[in-house]
């Protein structure tokens, strides 16, 4: 329930991706959200308001003139209501309008009465996109403070293939969670590992671990959240990049390594979450093992990986650096060990058994002030009060 309480008012317009702002209400409902839908005339003839009052469990409005508002003031009573409004789809018709600050319906007197954040999810062909007024029109709501939410490329309605795209329901749900969360990061870069390493025996064979990156991505997650610029190298894993956050994919602990001292040098802080394999075999085979014909097993030959967050650290001018210690036993001494041998101001411990491959997990945070254990949560939880802890000792550090 990421945005219980909250009170959204839904402004559809008139585009083929109305029928996604239908699953839109759906998804913002199951988090906890009110939705009340304004819909503009033109976005009723391609989905019909009651599909929106059955989803929302409220009447929707689209008449400026509705006799239902007793006052006449709908403009006024339902932007003062909100916390957000969310125009999704946002056609280049509605944008031109709101770069103007026209109002000829409810819905655009609306959004110039209102006194809320108001973010917009255009959707649009893609020459109407590029269009050099929609340029200008985007450019302009930008400079007013208004969010853009996207839009994506990819195959449209229109048979055509570009950028114009509607954002999915999923990723506009999760940007408006993140819109809501306090900028503890703002104008800061964040450099992360997540995820196993894959160390090749030969091209099908190799040595890796469990981690499922569930953690690092949650952690890219909140940053972003949270304001940051956010660089997410991570090892073989299959989960979703999460929205407005940069994926660098490698494999092995020393292509790992090369990523992070690319990035490492604009990063002002370095959250070394992936397990990175501790061995690698010395020399991977090009081809692959045979089973027959050997009297005896073959035996692997092993050399340790440079241990990343070490020598992150132990840069002239390191950027905040933040460890992770997964232990099955003894975690307060093994984490404040590794903490002191790899000189980084902030570690989080965890027990194994308690969430190594799940979605919730139990947190200990380590630092010069002593043990800061979090209550158990979700990994998106956890992620966000860890961010609050980077962002305190990153103002302590000014
Ligand atoms: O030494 P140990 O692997 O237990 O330390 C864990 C911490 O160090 C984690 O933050 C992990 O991401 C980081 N690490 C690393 N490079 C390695 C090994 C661990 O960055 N080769």
């Amino acid at each position: 329930m990421e945005l219980a309480g909250k009170r959204i008012v839904l402004g559809v317009t008139g585009g083929i991706a109305a029928y996604k702002a239908a699953e839109l209400v759906r998804l913002l409902r199951a988090e906890g959200a009110s939705v009340q839908v304004v819909m503009s005339d033109a976005a009723t003839h391609f989905v019909t308001p009651v599909t929106f009052q059955a989803l929302s469990g409220k009447p929707v409005f689209s008449d400026q003139w509705d006799p239902r508002v007793a006052s006449n003031m709908a403009h006024i009573d339902l932007s003062r209501e909100a916390h957000t409004l969310l125009v999704a789809p946002a056609s280049a018709d509605f944008l031109a309008k709101l770069a103007h600050g026209l109002a000829d319906d409810l819905l655009s007197t609306l959004a110039l009465a209102r006194d809320c954040p108001l973010l917009v999810a255009p959707a649009m062909n893609r020459q109407m996109w590029e269009n050099p007024a929609t340029r200008r029109n985007v450019a302009t709501l930008r400079g007013d403070g208004v969010v853009i939410l996207g839009p994506a490329s990819g195959d449209q309605a229109c048979g055509e293939s570009g950028p114009g795209r509607m954002l999915e329901p999923a990723e506009i749900v999760a940007e408006l969670v993140a819109h809501f969360q306090p900028k503890r990061l703002a104008g800061r870069r964040v450099l992360l590992t997540a995820g196993p390493t894959f160390e090749a025996i030969d091209p099908v064979r190799g040595i890796t671990n469990l981690s499922s990156g569930r953690m690092g991505y949650a952690i890219a997650r909140a940053a972003r959240e949270a304001g940051a610029e956010v660089t997410l190298v991570s090892g073989p894993v299959s989960l979703a990049c999460p929205p407005g956050v940069t994926r660098v994919p490698v494999t092995s602990a020393l292509e790992m390594h090369a990523a992070v001292h690319r990035h490492v040098r604009d990063a002002d802080v370095f959250v070394a979450v992936a397990a990175v394999a501790d061995y690698r075999p010395a020399r991977p085979l090009t081809e692959k093992i045979k089973k027959g014909g050997q009297a005896q097993a073959p035996t692997i030959d092993l050399v340790l990986n440079p241990d990343i967050l070490a020598e992150v650290a132990a840069l002239p001018d390191p950027p905040l650096c933040v460890g992770f210690a997964a232990e099955s036993e003894r975690l307060a001494e093994y984490a404040e060990s590794k903490r002191r041998s790899k000189k980084i101001p902030l570690i989080a411990g965890n027990l194994i058994q308690d969430g190594f491959a799940g979605d919730s997990n139990r947190l200990i945070l380590f630092d010069d002030e002593g043990q800061h254990p979090l209550p158990p949560a979700s990994k998106l939880q956890l992620a966000r009060q860890l961010v609050e802890r980077i962002g305190q000792l990153l103002e302590r550090r000014r």
